[in-house]
């Protein structure tokens, strides 16, 4: 099994934006607790973010027909693209949305996710460790709809 884990703008600056809402822990830290996670689940994975929506769209319609499944934390394109929830639409690989704060919490529009039209399960506000929970869930629901 195959995932693409993608995240949004601004994720790289992880452990210098705001810690006080996003952790102390930097972006190598994230990208090291997904392969493990990955590595943990038998499941190889492509790790890639950008701060462009366009590359991200990109990226996901090149993955068509190459992963299995799909991790995204959006980041700020969550509540404003259309285009990456249409792109996700179009591939129709299984997705899961992580959210490292608790945007259910946070500003007005924060409360809308585009992304959560497609995604299986979303998980926010678990901080780093929403992305171990979402890529062992995606691989538990992956196997269940293989042996459907
Ligand atoms: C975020 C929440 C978004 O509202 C914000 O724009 C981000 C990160 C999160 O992981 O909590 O950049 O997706």
């Amino acid at each position: 099994m195959k995932f693409l884990i993608i995240n949004g703008p601004n994720i790289n600056m992880l452990g210098i934006r705001e810690p006080e809402i996003y952790g102390r822990e930097d972006y190598k830290c994230l990208c090291d607790l997904v392969s493990d996670a990955c590595e943990k689940a038998g499941i190889e994975c492509e790790i890639f973010q950008s701060n462009h929506e366009g590359d991200i769209v990109d990226k996901i319609q090149a993955s068509y027909g190459r992963v299995d499944g799909i991790v995204i934390n959006p980041a700020a394109y969550t509540h404003t693209s259309v285009a990456i929830l249409d792109a996700l639409k179009a591939v129709g690989i299984p997705t899961v949305e992580v959210h490292i704060s608790n945007v259910s919490e946070r500003e007005a529009f924060r409360q809308v996710s585009y992304v959560s039209y497609v995604a299986v399960k979303s998980f926010i506000g678990l901080g780093l460790d929403g992305y171990r929970q979402a890529i062992n869930f995606l691989s538990d629901h992956i196997k269940n709809l293989k042996n459907a």
